[in-house]
């Protein structure tokens, strides 16, 4: 029999790559998601899915879901805007902690594999002392969020740990770090920093900074992001936490300087809006997963770049 998965959030970017992979390994997978930042167009990559419209929050149309049916679940589901989270930190407590917590309880009930992707975020200032600048910070380091975004998903993991030592669920949780790639959002508000910055210099825009562009991010690719999740959930000796990066860094100015190269925008810098929530340097050590998973990150940044440029060159001609 076929299986099918349930990937909540799988509508979104790095949901809907996930399912494709799915797909690829002949699985069948049932997307939920309210479409609130996912997009019915991010499942046309899909060749078999059922899709469900609705919350993590709507127990009524939870109950709808057919969990007799289901044998693992990924839960990508959440709100992740880290400067939101600081104006509006309420509804991430609601949907990245509570929702989370309606779909334990239905793992729990069906006894069902839950896998959740947490993120790097919930190292926080732990990322900026000098061992994790140098070997990247491990899963035994100290967590010590500084937004409601990474406190939120720092509760979910609890929560989900609980779980497993409480009621002897199956429970998987993944640090992925900054992904990008195409069907992330290119715009100001939702995007992330890779896709705003190319859209920008292929549309010959300036490039915005937020402070002085030494902040360093580990920039996973989006089909090496999907491909961890996938080996994490069907590994059978995996650690309950497990982290996935590239290992290697870059600053966010010389990121720009990358993108720049044949456009003809120039870059700026603006005042941060949230400077006390900025993490200088994440870096990560995925040694764990290359032990216990025998994954690696196989996309290098320039090869990520060209072909999350050429997506969005596409989506603009189309
Ligand atoms: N993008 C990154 O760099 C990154 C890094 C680490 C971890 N993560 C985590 O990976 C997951 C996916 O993130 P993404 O970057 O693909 O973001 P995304 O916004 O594209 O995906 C999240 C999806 O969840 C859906 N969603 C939000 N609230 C919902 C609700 N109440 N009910 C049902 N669906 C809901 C959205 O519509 C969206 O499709 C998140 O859990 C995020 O915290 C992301």
């Amino acid at each position: 029999m076929i299986n099918k998965v349930l990937v909540t959030g799988g509508a979104g970017f790095i949901g809907s790559w996930l399912c494709k992979h799915l797909n690829d390994n002949n699985q069948h997978t049932i997307v939920l998601d309210d479409l609130s930042f996912g997009k019915k167009s991010n499942l046309k990559i899909l060749s078999d899915y059922t899709f469900i419209e609705g919350s993590i929050l709507d127990e009524p149309l939870l109950d709808e879901v057919p969990w007799d049916q289901i044998t693992q679940v990924y839960h990508l589901a959440a709100l992740g805007d880290v400067h939101d989270s600081l104006d509006n930190p309420k509804k991430y407590m609601n949907v990245n902690v509570t929702g989370t917590h309606n779909i334990l309880e239905k793992c729990r009930e069906f006894n069902i594999p839950f896998l959740m992707t947490s993120t790097c975020m919930v190292y926080g200032l732990h990322a900026q002392y000098e061992e994790a600048t140098i070997n990247g910070i491990a899963e035994h380091h100290n967590t010590l969020p500084v937004s409601p975004y990474g406190a939120s998903k720092l509760s979910a993991e609890q929560l989900a740990i609980s779980y497993h030592y409480g009621y002897g669920c199956s429970i998987k949780i993944a640090r992925p770090f900054n992904t990008y790639g195409p069907h992330q959002a290119t715009n100001n508000k939702e995007g992330g920093v890779i896709p705003i910055f190319l859209q920008k210099a292929l549309n010959n825009k300036d490039l915005m900074i937020f402070g002085d562009g030494t902040q360093n991010r580990d920039f996973l690719y989006v089909k090496d992001c999907a491909n961890f999740l996938y080996k994490f959930m069907n590994s059978q000796n995996a650690p309950l936490i497990l982290n996935a990066g590239t290992g290697k860094t870059i600053s966010i100015l010389d990121l720009a300087k990358k993108i720049v190269t044949s456009s003809s925008s120039s870059i700026h810098m603006q005042d941060h809006p949230h400077p006390q929530s900025e993490i200088m340097v994440l870096k990560c050590n995925s040694d764990l997963a290359k032990s216990t998973l025998n994954w690696e990150s196989q996309y290098t940044l320039d090869q990520g770049l060209a072909e999350n440029k050429q997506w969005i060159s596409e989506q603009q001609n189309d």
